[in-house]
């Protein structure tokens, strides 16, 4: 195992270029099952959950081709097993998600149920509503979902009791081979699935409204080949701006998509940033000043993302006055709580670990803290920044499914930081 070994007190000065998007990209190698021909990824991040997608992927049969540009070639038709086992959907909850183009494609398909997961229960009813709206049957067993059609699944009428990312990308990637149309509401709006959208009209498919509530999907007999970008990882690029502003520096990120931070961009304003957007770049200036403490509501997209909550607490920890941060995504995300507790941070949780009320300290201290998930380690990463002394950040195998070279990056912004062996 590894850790990150930070020494604190850096001002970040510089400029990096932003990701493809790993949310984004997941899923596009799970929709890639669908083509009867090779399709290219371009750009394709470094990151474990990517690596593990790939490996799903050759577990199945599939073949896939990387090469030192990170261009991913992946050719679904020598596909030998319809399995994805318990080992590796475990680790990624994401993978569950090749359920739906196996069953569209193949008309079966064998998915073991991905289980709870660090920040919550995490249950896939709505997916499993929705492929039996679509005609499939679908049965548990031993811990598995099996899913089967015969012949192709039908279009069909979902509508979805709460918005949900992966679910409404699940349903749209079964139902582009279904025989008709279907009519997704209510569903959710998030950036990457509109991407997800994109990325399978380029295949051939007709998906219509991707980025509204509603969307419309006309059933194709099949998917061709193709070559596809995903877009930035608005995650990482959040990231980046909230250390920059916890440190008092000034970054310019490139390769970013400003629309799709602004429920950030507005609150870092709000914490005394200066920021400039321009075409495909976002430049933070926080000119050495403590930030101003921002309430904080996440939601569904656009409002407040949760994979930015843990970060944007950081900040709020180091700033003047005292904010709240409500978590209204997930059940149990504040993990990072008692570990920033440990560096000096003074934060109460309430109403049934939903709200954090956060009072701001005039610093940090470096101690040892672990990682507990993705954005809980990116959070510690950036407290470890903006404190006094030295921060060791173990189990850094949960920041490497996110943040592809982050020790580099950080490196290259003026931070003392290094992996080790733990
Ligand atoms: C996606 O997870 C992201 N993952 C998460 O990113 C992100 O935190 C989340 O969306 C919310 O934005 C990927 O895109 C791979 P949901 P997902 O379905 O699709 C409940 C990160 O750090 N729910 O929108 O799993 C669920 O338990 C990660 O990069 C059901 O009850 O999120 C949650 O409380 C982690 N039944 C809420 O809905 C269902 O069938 C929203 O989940 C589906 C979801």
């Amino acid at each position: 195992m590894a850790l990150l070994r930070i020494q604190g007190g850096s001002i970040l000065n510089g400029e990096i270029s932003a990701s493809s998007a790993k949310n984004s990209v997941i899923n596009l190698i799970a929709a890639a099952l669908l083509a009867d021909e090779p399709v290219t990824l371009l750009n394709v991040p470094h990151l474990r959950d990517v690596s593990t997608m790939i490996e799903l992927l050759g577990h199945m049969g599939v073949v896939v081709v990387i090469n030192e540009r990170m261009q991913v070639d992946i050719h679904a038709n020598s596909i030998s097993s319809l399995k994805a086992p318990y080992e590796l959907v475990k680790t990624m909850r994401a993978s569950f998600n090749v359920l739906g183009p196996l069953i569209a494609r193949y008309g079966e398909a064998e998915v073991s149920l991905p289980g709870g997961c660090a920040i919550g229960t995490r249950p896939v009813d709505q997916h499993l509503k929705g492929l039996r709206a679509l005609g499939a049957d679908i049965e548990m067993k031993e811990g598995y979902v099996r899913g089967t059609v015969s012949g192709r699944l039908k279009g069909a009428q979902i509508d979805f009791d709460f918005s949900t990312v992966g679910g409404t990308e699940h349903l749209m990637t079964a139902a582009v081979l279904a025989d008709g149309v279907t009519i997704m509401e209510n569903c959710a709006k998030e950036p990457e699935i509109e991407n997800l959208a994109e990325f399978l009209n380029v295949l051939g498919a007709d998906v219509r409204g991707a980025g509204t509530s509603r969307i419309e999907i006309h059933g194709v007999e099949r998917l061709h080949g193709g070559r596809f970008e995903a877009i930035s990882d608005r995650i990482e690029v959040g990231t980046y701006l909230i250390a920059a502003a916890a440190s008092g520096g000034c970054v310019g990120i490139s390769n970013a998509l400003p629309q799709h931070n602004a429920a950030l961009l507005s609150k870092l304003r709000e914490a005394g940033a200066d920021i400039k957007v321009e075409d495909g770049r976002i430049a933070l200036d926080m000119k050495g000043r403590r930030p101003k403490s921002v309430n904080v509501v996440t939601g569904p997209y656009p409002a407040f993302p949760t994979d930015l909550q843990a970060q944007i607490m950081t900040l709020n920890c180091l700033s003047q006055g005292s904010s709240s941060i409500q978590e209204t995504i997930f059940e149990n995300r504040f993990m990072h709580v008692p570990e920033l507790a440990r560096m000096g941070a003074d934060i109460q949780l309430q109403n049934n670990n939903s709200v954090a009320l956060v009072q701001g300290v005039a610093e940090l201290v470096g101690a040892p803290v672990m990682a507990t998930d993705l954005r809980a380690s990116a959070s510690l990463v950036i407290a470890g920044i903006a404190a006094r002394g030295e921060t060791t950040v173990d189990r850094v195998y949960h920041i490497d499914r996110g943040y592809q070279q982050i020790e580099e990056r950080l490196q290259r912004l003026g931070v003392d930081i290094r992996r080790e062996a733990s």
